[in-house]
């Protein structure tokens, strides 16, 4: 039989005839041959040169064919080479326990060549083919755990990318908001200095003529009187008067002029007082000269703030006029940015005027009416601090628009009437620049009131650094109190 590569054999047998005729008829067949006589020496020869294949007989003084097959298979280094047993022909019980222990097969002795050889060929062409399968296997293996390899490194890629990504959005987003808070900053004080300058260069330019006006009609009051005795002087000297002068005299309804001017003088009087009122106001409101915290009466600075938006309280056409409660507590002078604080006081006012307006449109279509309310309470807390409430009835606000009141821009207003600033503006005032807390307590319906507290003595005096930090998420609430809207 041809054999196209050589493959070494293994013959374990301690009959040299047995030995000998297997070995030749191999050789012969083109395999290598070693030869064991027990198996304890096949076993060693098996660990120092393996053979492709092993012909172990059973009968074996020492330890027999299947003690030794067990030790074999036992090895993991020999488990994998195949083991023909050599028994006699008539010994079934041999041959089921020799494939029990792990034999592929068996041959009978005495041999029969052909058969054994055919046995011996095939059984090594098994041993080829799963020594590739194997190998196969392996590589296959191997592969899959390049795969896997390859694809957690992906995966850990993807995450990296992932966390890269959040970094960045959190990056943007910080930045987003830095540039927001930024932006704020210079709306605000653009907003607050061209307010501010505006109130206070009106107030100035209007104050002179408003007091040489006033001033002056104390004098005009005083000639004017003057002048009327004269004209009594010369009606009682000269009773008979010339037709010319008793005809202008009529013409000009002297006796109504003698009783109107002094009226018409004294109404401009209180006319040139309401308005240098208006001026102090003003002033009040802007408080342009004050950088400092100073005590301040605070109830004057509501005063002034409700002065600057009387327009907008009273009766318009279609809309009753807004009643403004004052329920003033006894408050003692507090330490503040007093024109700061009146901003926030215009915000918050401005704000609820903007509700009710919007809420007596709404109810006038719908054919109801409404008793429109601001109601301002003042109080002293815990001893250190003021709360001023602000309440209106009007639309209050619902949860989802109350979470976002203070955030910078926003606003459910139209285009152009609101910048959603208001808000965003008073809460760092009152929040970041005085130390106090802002919040708001309101549901759809039924109104919405917004609680300033500051202390009465700042803490830290002026920190320039106050813009850098403002968290618009702190609305911690103080105030024991009932809310004032339940009252309205
Ligand atoms: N008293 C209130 N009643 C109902 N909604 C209010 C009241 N006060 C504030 N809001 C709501 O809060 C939003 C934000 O107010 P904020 O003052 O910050 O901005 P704005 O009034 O819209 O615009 P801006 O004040 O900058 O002109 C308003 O658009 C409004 O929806
Ligand atoms: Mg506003």
């Amino acid at each position: 039989m041809q054999n196209s590569q050589t493959n070494f054999i293994l013959i374990v047998d301690d009959t040299p005839t047995n030995l000998e005729v297997l070995s030749e008829a191999l050789t012969d067949a083109g395999f290598d041959v070693a030869v064991a006589t027990s198996g304890e020496s096949a076993i060693k020869q098996i660990e120092y040169e393996p053979p492709e294949l092993i012909l172990l007989d059973v009968m074996m003084p020492g330890i027999d064919g299947f003690e030794t097959c067990r030790r074999l298979k036992a090895n993991h280094k020999t488990k994998h080479i195949p083991i023909i047993f050599m028994t006699a022909l008539a010994d079934t019980v041999d041959k089921v326990k020799g494939l029990s222990l792990g034999a592929v097969d068996y041959i009978t002795k005495p041999f029969q060549q052909a058969e054994a050889l055919a046995r011996i060929q095939i059984h090594l062409q098994l041993q080829n083919f799963s020594v590739a399968l194997e190998k196969q296997n392996t590589r296959l293996q191997q592969e899959i755990e390049e795969r896997v390899a390859a694809e957690l490194a992906l995966q850990k890629l993807t995450q990296e990318l992932e966390q890269r990504v959040e970094d960045r959005t959190k990056e943007l987003s910080q930045a987003i908001h830095d540039l927001q808070k930024a932006q704020v900053k210079l709306i605000q004080a653009e907003k607050l200095a061209t307010l501010g300058q505006l109130v206070a260069g009106v107030a100035h330019e209007i104050n002179n003529p408003v007091n040489f006006i006033h001033g002056n009609l104390q004098h005009a009051s005083c000639y004017i009187e003057d002048l009327l005795e004269l004209i009594n002087l010369y009606q009682t000297q000269f009773p008979n008067s010339t037709p010319e002068i008793t005809k202008k005299s009529k013409e000009i309804d002297l006796e109504f002029l003698r009783l109107d001017l002094p009226k018409i003088v004294s109404s401009m009087a209180v006319g040139t007082q309401r308005i240098q009122e208006i001026v102090q106001s003003f002033r009040n409101f802007s408080r342009h000269d004050e950088a400092e915290v100073k005590k301040v009466n605070i109830h004057d600075g509501l005063n002034s703030t409700l002065m600057l938006i009387d327009h907008r309280l009273k009766t318009k056409p279609g809309y009753p006029a807004i009643q403004v409660i004052k329920e003033y507590g006894n408050l003692p002078p507090v330490e503040c940015f007093a024109g700061k604080m009146n901003q926030v006081f215009m915000n918050i006012l401005s704000n609820a005027i903007d509700a009710l307006e919007e809420l007596m449109g709404d109810m006038q279509s719908f054919g109801h009416s409404l008793s429109p309310m601001i109601r301002i309470h003042t109080e002293v807390v815990g001893g250190d601090r003021i709360a001023i409430r602000i309440a209106d009835n009007g639309p209050g606000i619902s949860e989802a628009v109350q979470k976002r009141v203070f955030d910078p821009f926003f606003t459910t207003k139209p285009a152009g009437k609101g910048t959603g600033l208001g808000m965003s503006i008073s809460h760092q005032i009152v929040v970041e620049k005085h130390g106090g807390s802002l919040y708001c307590i309101s549901s759809l319906g039924k109104g919405a009131e917004f609680i300033i507290e500051i202390p009465i003595q700042q803490v830290q005096l002026s920190d320039p650094s106050w813009w850098e930090s403002p968290d618009l998420s702190q609305n911690s609430i103080h105030s024991q109190t009932s809310p004032l809207i339940a009252q309205i």
